[in-house]
């Protein structure tokens, strides 16, 4: 332990020895505190919480609060912590901030895309810098759940379906939010979430359970979470749902024994909202003192609440002796190293004329640019389509390609519209002069069968246009298409149709949109489709009918100009599907790593109506060049159990125009003690190359890549085997070689 970790331990053990029970308690709980208008209807459950959450602050009885964006509200509420706290212990401001906070990213899925750890580590970069500066010290992010099933919304806030993407993305949101270590100027602490195993909720409807066998939970479930543990986060956030019949926040296996046991996460846990509280709902605790007091037990340091929080119970917990005050004290020992580290105790303020400057700093914005470019993934491009040479005329279609709102995607609450850049808008300022662009909608918004609870937010969910003529707009569009040199439509999903709380039984195109696309490709006019989308969305007609397909995702704040960017070939497009892209909703969940099973020379036509494979592969993804792999070969081709084999493949762009590749390796490991998938990532690189640029990859393969855990052992083995290697631009790549291990 360092001189500095001592003093820590030091201060902190002297704040505790000067707590009573009830301020102990108040530490570990962390308020909502939303200035919303009072209302009546039900399930408005942050109406006149202000008043409450201001007198538990005055009573010093509150360890942090979250939602408060506004430099000069946290000033205001600090103040109230640290005047009602007697050891003057200033609240931990803590908030979602997911993909930026002023300046919006794109959402997490997309910055996946870019299979590019840099300008991911970079966004997070941004996005803690203008936190910090707002006074907020601490980002429930990243979400670092697998997710293997589109049906569930919160697709949208992960890397996707593979543990070795997913790390590796965990990694780098987790040095882009908090630096070298906690505590760095411009910086905020990271929370990886929900832990663990959120990801795979039963029939992907949000918060029902998870079942999830012991293979898969240390194989792909665990992975990212380890490695952000590893890439130092301050914080985990529990999971709201049952993990194999044990609720995730009252887990003393995952949390104890997994987290802080295998892993030594020596960080804080957070419940997620009103988990702690609901252990009784889940019918596990018998009342809120039971919950909290098997909260703490477990391993949750802090409980997130909206009001009523289970921890205030916790010095009867202690007095029934329900609850050790020692594992209370360890508990407070945590928040508080936090406090401490991230500079709490000595400058709670924030500078507020600084907040000005810093969330309008122009150099966030050019981040921001640069993510949604690398970000863009090009699913088709036939007869090179792009980019774009010099139309004269350019239809723009469809509702969301001049939505404000939409374009920032889900989890953002603090965003300017007014600089919000949209597709239409970057298209027309990079046009210029040079072509006439002309805009129509199309058709009207669609809309939720059941309202978002975001919805409670302003400007969240899609307005319907007044006075808007369907027939009509539907022919405006499509004579508008007919006239151009080439339509680009867009269309997806709105952005409060994704995130929590926005599982999907289907996949389709919400709305009139398919009929418009259909539309508008009769017309015979050249159609570029931009998807907006946080999943993958069935997309079968226009992988047939439409020559060139790019997911934009919700690429932020420069969405629109990044767009522009791209279409134009000012930049190539680089992205690669973090997920394999199902044909229908009735083959979710669909992965490339599956074991091989009965029959695999049949494994795409497991159904009889419909082929079972992909419609787009995992990893998959054009660029402006065209790439060819050769050269494929090893530094020796047998090792013995931890030992390390390099491979080497050369990457070429044959095409005519410089593109970006993501170069991808994947071991297939042919026999052993358990069986394993016919495919798994175990290296990535993004490269450009200009036209005929050649560059030979090298990716080590050592005793990380190679083993894994055994079911039948309940431990991590290398088999004695024989390993396949294959490399190429997605997960089908074909050029192989093998090596042995331990043979
Ligand atoms: C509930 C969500 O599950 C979690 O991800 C989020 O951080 C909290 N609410 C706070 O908004």
């Amino acid at each position: 332990m360092s001189v500095h970790s001592t003093e820590v331990a030091e201060r902190v053990d002297a704040l505790i020895a000067r707590m009573s029970v009830a301020e102990k308690a108040g530490q570990l709980t962390q308020y909502f505190y939303f200035n919303l208008p009072p209302s009546d209807e039900p399930g408005a459950v942050f109406s006149g919480q202000p008043a409450m959450v201001e007198t538990a602050l005055a009573k010093g009885e509150v360890g942090s609060l979250l939602f408060v964006t506004d430099p000069a509200e946290v000033n205001r509420l600090q103040r109230l912590a640290v005047e009602g706290n007697r050891h003057g212990i200033g609240v931990l401001f803590g908030f979602d901030v997911v993909h930026g906070l002023r300046t919006i990213l794109p959402v997490p899925i997309a910055m996946a895309a870019s299979w590019d750890p840099g300008v991911i580590e970079q966004g997070q970069a941004v996005a803690a810098r203008e936190a910090r500066a707002a006074g907020i010290g601490w980002a429930f992010a990243p979400m670092v759940d697998i997710a293997r099933d589109p049906r569930w919304g919160r697709v949208v806030e992960g890397a996707g379906e593979d543990p070795y993407l997913g790390a590796a993305v965990a990694a780098a949101q987790v040095r882009g939010f908090q630096g070298d270590s906690l505590g760095s100027p411009d910086r905020i602490m990271a929370g990886p979430k929900h832990f663990a195993g959120y990801g795979a909720a039963l029939g992907g409807r949000d918060y029902d359970e998870v079942n999830l066998s012991d293979s898969e939970l240390w194989n792909v479930y665990l992975p990212p979470f380890k490695a952000a543990v590893e890439a130092g986060a301050g914080n985990i956030m529990t999971a709201y749902m049952d993990l194999n019949g044990i609720p995730a926040t009252g887990s003393h296996w995952l949390l104890a024994e997994v987290l802080r046991g295998t892993w030594g996460f020596d960080g804080f846990v957070v419940s997620d909202a009103q988990a702690v509280h609901n252990l009784r709902t889940h019918g596990f605790a018998a009342d809120l003192t039971d919950a909290g007091a098997r909260a703490v037990s477990a391993g949750v340091d802090m409980e997130m609440a909206v009001g009523d929080p289970a921890f205030a119970h916790l010095p009867q917990a202690i007095e029934a002796g329900l609850l050790d005050e020692e594992v209370l004290d360890a508990s407070v020992r945590r928040v508080l190293t936090a406090k401490v580290r991230m500079g709490l105790l000595d400058q709670p303020y924030v500078d507020e004329e600084r907040a000005r400057t810093v969330l309008s700093d122009p150099a966030h914005r050019a981040v921001a640019r640069t993510a949604a470019q690398r970000s863009a993934v090009l699913l088709r491009n036939e007869g090179d389509l792009l980019p774009l040479t010099s139309p004269g005329s350019i239809a723009v279609i469809g509702p969301l390609a001049d939505s404000r709102r939409d374009i920032l995607g889900p989890w953002v609450f603090d965003f300017d519209l007014d600089e919000t850049v949209t597709v239409l808008d970057g298209i027309r300022n990079r046009a210029g002069d040079g072509a006439e662009v002309r805009y129509a909608p199309g058709i009207r918004p669609a809309h939720r069968t059941f309202p978002s609870m975001f919805d409670m937010f302003a400007s969240n969910a899609p307005a319907d246009p007044a006075g808007f003529d369907d027939d009509a707009e539907l022919a405006r569009a499509v004579t508008l298409a007919r006239e151009a040199d080439v339509a680009l439509v867009v269309l997806g999903e709105w952005q409060n149709m994704i995130g929590e709380a926005a599982s999907r039984s289907s996949l389709e195109l919400p709305g009139g949109q398919l009929a418009l696309l259909q539309a508008v490709v009769a017309t015979g006019t050249p159609v570029v489709l931009l998807i907006m989308n946080g999943r993958p969305l069935d997309l079968r007609w226009a992988a047939e009918n439409v020559p060139a397909i790019l997911d934009i995702w919700y690429p932020g704040t420069q969405g629109g100009a990044a767009v522009a960017d791209v279409l134009f070939g000012d930049v190539a497009p680089g992205g690669k599907l973090p997920f394999s892209w199902p044909r229908t909703v009735g083959q979710v969940p669909v992965i490339y790593s599956h074991t091989i099973s009965h029959d695999p020379g049949n494994q795409g036509r497991r159904y009889w109506d419909e082929a079972s494979t992909p419609l787009y592969p995992f990893g998959y993804g054009l660029s402006y060049g065209r790439f060819e792999y050769s050269d494929l070969t090893l530094d020796r081709d047998q090792i013995q159990a931890g030992q390390t084999v390099t491979v080497s493949v050369t990457v070429t762009n044959a095409g005519r125009r410089a593109g970006d590749e993501v170069a991808q390796l994947y071991l297939r490991q042919r026999y052993g003690s358990a069986s394993r998938p016919s495919r798994e990532l175990k290296g990535f690189q993004r490269v450009t190359l200009a036209a005929g640029e050649s560059r030979t990859l090298r990716f080590p393969l050592g005793p990380g890549e190679l083993r894994y855990w055994n079911a039948a052992t309940r431990d991590w083995v290398i088999d004695t085997t024989t390993i396949d290697v294959f490399a190429g631009g997605d997960s089908t790549a074909e050029l192989t070689t093998s090596f042995t291990v331990g043979c």
